[in-house]
């Protein structure tokens, strides 16, 4: 039996345009996804999943079997969370070259399901790991991201940036621009965050933006200014410019609601923030629900959050320098 964990994220600048060849800033945050996998001695996988969300799942399957899930939690959020679990197995078997082996998983994650902190990226990468080392195979933090990142291309049917999974895998904050992932000195940032409990599809929301892409040049242009944006927020990261940081983020804020990638919940949290006197703050993640990242050295966007209608949770998150790692069992 092994354990690994990997970091969720929040993006200080560029999701979405992202997937278009942009450069994003992405930071590893001091919360993990912890997966334990054992092999077992025949070809089914079995996924027990806890705080995936308020409720956890149990899952029993082989290929090819059409056992219904025993699960007492929605279907979309099961599809979601076996979805990650399911490719990860793919890409450990193959990493291993044992296409016929079978798991038991055990998820244990701090970050909320599809809420915009890296949770499928988080689990993706530490199942990766576990699932390598529990077959005798060793990967270092580049080939669990390279894998990760063909887990969740698969998982959202070809649209995804290698930002989520190259994060989680090395931590710390990075910078990836395409195929071009490296990491970067960063400050460490006052980061609040606040979740609205729910969460979005980060397939259908990627699919939104091509769409609105393909539609309409204005898209087009946004995804080109958030481009820009980074350019210029890279600078100010360099310069240890946090007040610039802020501002910059809450432009980016402006550009997804402009992509339609925000919701009424991350709208008033962000103002909330803002009101209450944040350097910045913009949603982080797909969007569609979830969770927003501000810049606060005071408390006073966490006591703001902890009051603003729709804010499930604030709290405070410090950047996480270690990406996947093996942990005791
Ligand atoms: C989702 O966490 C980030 C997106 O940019 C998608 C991706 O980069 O794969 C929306």
């Amino acid at each position: 039996m092994v354990v690994s964990s990997a970091p969720g994220k929040v993006y200080l600048f560029g999701e979405h345009a992202v997937v278009y060849g942009e450069p994003a800033v992405p930071c590893a945050i001091e919360r993990r996804a912890r997966v334990t996998v054992e092999a077992r001695d025949d070809d089914r996988i079995r996924v027990h999943a806890e705080d995936l969300s308020l409720n956890g799942f149990t899952v029993e399957y082989s290929d090819g079997s059409d056992d219904a899930p025993d699960v007492d939690v929605s279907e979309s959020l099961v599809q979601a969370g076996i979805g990650y679990i399911d490719a990860a197995v793919e890409q450990a078997r193959e990493a291993a070259g044992e296409p016929d082996a079978g798991f038991d998983i055990t998820v244990e994650s701090e970050i909320p399901l599809g809420a915009g902190l890296g949770s499928s990226a988080a689990v993706t990468t530490a199942g990766i790991d576990a699932g390598t080392r529990e077959l005798g195979v060793e990967l270092s933090a580049a080939e669990v991201a390279e894998r990760a990142y063909r887990a969740e291309l698969e998982v959202q049917n070809g649209e995804a940036s290698r930002a989520d999974t190259f994060c989680s895998a090395t931590g710390g904050a990075v910078r990836v621009e395409g195929d071009d992932c490296r990491a970067i000195d960063a400050p460490d940032l006052p980061f609040v965050i606040g979740f609205d409990g729910g969460a979005g599809d980060t397939g259908q929301l990627v699919a939104g933006v091509r769409a609105l892409r393909e539609e309409y040049d204005f898209a087009a242009d946004t995804i080109e200014s958030i481009g820009d944006l980074v350019r210029r927020g890279e600078q100010a990261l360099t310069a240890g410019d946090v007040e610039e940081l802020g501002e910059l983020m809450s432009f980016n804020h402006g550009l997804l609601e402009a992509l339609g990638v925000s919701s009424r919940s991350l709208d008033q949290m962000v103002w909330a923030a803002r009101d209450a006197g944040a350097l910045g703050a913009k949603l982080t993640g797909a969007g569609g629900g979830g969770c927003i990242v501000a810049l606060d050295p005071t408390d006073s966007t966490e006591t703001a959050l902890d009051y603003t209608p729709g804010c499930e949770d604030a709290f405070r998150a410090e950047l996480d320098t270690d990406g996947v790692r093996a942990e005791a069992e």
